[in-house]
Parts: C-alpha cells; structure tokens; sequence
C-alpha cells in the first residue's frame, strides 16, 4: 500500500550555497524541494555589508535553474567593524533576515568572526530594537577546551551573557548537537530558538571515527555522544515550535573532505527530505514531521507560511546519487547508513 503525506513546502533555516560553479551546482538540490532558505554568508571573502548581500543575492538567483522559484533569505556575516546603520538598512529594505555570528576560528571561512563581544554590542543592540535574528554559531574557540564541550561552554560563557546583557535580542542556536543546547532552548524565554541539521538526527561520533576515519560525516559543531543524539531526535519529532530544520548542507569538492586536513561540513541537500521522512517515522512521529520543516521557521522569523505543499511518497527504495558533479570536482552526497523508502512526488 502507498502511503503519502502532503505537507507546505519546506524551507531550510541554515544553508550554504557558496559562489560560482559550486554555487551553480548545488542550487537546484535546494530549490527542488525548498522554497526558501537562510543562505550563510561565509564566502571567501565574507558577505559582510549590505551591498555585498544584494550582490550575492543577484548571483544566487541568476543560477537558479528555468522556471524555480526560491527565495535565498540573505545574512549578514558579523565582525568587529560591522556598522550598525549598513544592517539597519539592510534589514529595513527587506534583503536581509538575519545576521550570523561566527566566533573567530570556529569553522569553515570563520577568521573575519568575532574575538571581542563587547565590540559588536552596539549592533545586537540595534538588532534587538529592530527584531533582527541573530544566527549563531554556538562554539567557543578556546583551545583548552574539548571539542566535544564546545558547545556546552559556548552557552555558558557566551550565549546565555549576550542574551541578557542584549534583552529582546532574537537569536537562533544553530545546529545544535546536544542535550545541554536542547535543554537551554527549550527552557529559555520567548525569542530563542535552535535549528537542527538532518545529519546529526542520524550519526554520532562513532560514525566519524570507528572502523576507519569516515571524512564525510565530519562536520562542525563535530557530532556528539549517543545520549546527544537521541535528545535531538526527541526535540525535533517533540512538535516544539522552538526546533526547526536548518540542514547546514555545506558542500566541499572531495579532494578537500579526503585529505589530511579534511574541511567540515555534510552535503545534505539532496536527500534530506527523504532521510527526514524516514526517521520521523521510525519515531512514530510523521505527523510532526510538516512542523519541523515548514511551520516552525516562518513562525520564529515572522514569514508567511508557504502556499504551496510537497507530497512525500513511501514505496520501493529510493536512491541517490552518491555524488553529484561540479565544474570544481565531486561533491560526495550524505549517505544515512540506511535505506531510504520516501520520495518527493511532483
Ligand atoms: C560549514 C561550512 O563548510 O561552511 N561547515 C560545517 O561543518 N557546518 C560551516 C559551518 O556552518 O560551521
Ligand atoms: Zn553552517
């Protein structure tokens, strides 16, 4: 027997799309299936001004493919000399719908990000006055502390002291990978929320690391413990408004994933939906499942819902690509250990 669920259209909450020939390439596995997205802005160099935003923004919607319609949802990169008045307008304008914080050093393209909160205190401040959101990279960068508890720290030392030194501020947790980020969100006041990429509802870190090093399921913030793992699949398939898709899909060529300084970051795009379906009903949770991908996000960043849905159908095993082609080289496709029932039906 078939089994079908329509749902709105989907929009991912946390997504890279790079520039040029990879740009090109991984567009069309968002716009297939998502109408919106929040496009980061960690290029080389960084989306930083407003100016930089709508350029960007022109060349995402030049490569989209005949007749797609997507709307990238432009950010801002934050550094100590960002200008409070350039995002004011920026956002006033309608081109931005949010500003992402990266501590210098925390991941791919991070060195412009911020060393010295006190610095970008006028910003958030005006963010908070206009109801911009802050998108934030939940990692401390000090290297004394463990990698696996960076997260943990950052919330601690970081984010919880912005949120009250900054009151109104709307931030989203991204990607979170723990308990201890599930638990802060959920218990926080209102105007905080968290995303939750699909490949940490599906690996931990014995995924990267036992029987060989596995390259394409390292990514940052790096997968944690089992325990970690189970609380985000609890938290996304709970119906909590506060959680919500962000796929951080963020291709790399594999030269650069395969090497002995391999690059972080999961190329999710292709399949998610598919890998969704499946886990939400592993969880018997597939009726949460329109929630976490498509009511929750505009709810939190105050967009219309939208009007068009997508119909997932479950039926023989479906595959996908492992790789898909660009002018740069291959960019190797999240494979979920697990077979995979669920397409999108047009
Ligand atoms: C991202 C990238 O490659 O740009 N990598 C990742 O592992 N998630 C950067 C980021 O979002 O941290
Ligand atoms: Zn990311």
């Amino acid at each position: 027997m078939t089994k079908t669920l329509a749902i709105r259209r989907p929009d991912d909450w946390h997504l890279h799309l790079r520039d040029g020939a990879m740009l090109r390439a991984v567009l069309p596995e968002t716009a297939r299936h998502f109408a919106r997205a929040i496009i980061m802005p960690n290029l080389v160099p960084p989306v930083v001004t407003g100016s930089d935003a709508w350029a960007y923004r022109d060349r995402i919607l030049k490569a989209l493919p005949e007749g797609a319609a997507f709307e990238p949802l432009m950010t801002l990169y934050l550094t100590e000399d960002t200008d409070p008045a350039d995002v004011a307008a920026a956002h006033a304008s309608g081109l931005i719908r949010a500003v992402k914080l990266y501590p210098a050093g925390a991941t791919t393209n991070s060195a412009s990000g911020v060393r010295d909160f006190d610095k970008v205190r006028p910003v958030l401040e005006r963010m908070a006055e206009i109801g911009l959101t802050l998108c934030v990279h939940g990692e401390v960068t000090d290297p004394s502390v463990d990698i696996f508890d960076r997260e943990a720290v950052f919330i601690d030392r970081v984010l919880d002291p912005v949120r009250r030194a900054t009151p109104g501020l709307r931030v989203v947790m991204e990607h979170i990978t723990t308990k201890d980020g599930v638990d802060y969100v959920a218990g926080a006041s209102d105007g905080l929320a968290a995303t939750i990429t699909t490949h940490h509802l599906v690996i931990n870190r014995n995924h990267i690391l036992v029987g060989g090093i596995h390259p394409h399921y390292y990514c940052l913030p790096v997968a944690k413990r089992e325990s970690h793992r189970l609380a985000l699949r609890a938290a996304a398939t709970s119906g909590n408004s506060r959680f919500f898709l962000g796929t951080d899909s963020a291709p790399h060529i594999d030269p650069l994933k395969e090497n002995a300084c391999g690059c972080a970051g999961c190329f999710t795009a292709t399949n998610t939906l598919s890998v969704l379906a499946e886990i939400f009903e592993q969880d018997g949770a597939l009726d949460k499942l329109e929630g976490f991908v498509s009511l929750h996000g505009p709810a939190f960043y105050g967009l219309p819902l939208n009007e068009t849905t997508v119909t997932l159908e479950k039926g023989d095993q479906v595959s996908y690509p492992t790789k898909i082609d660009t002018a740069d080289g291959p960019v190797t496709v999240f494979d979920p250990g697990f077979p995979l029932h669920w397409r999108v039906v047009y």
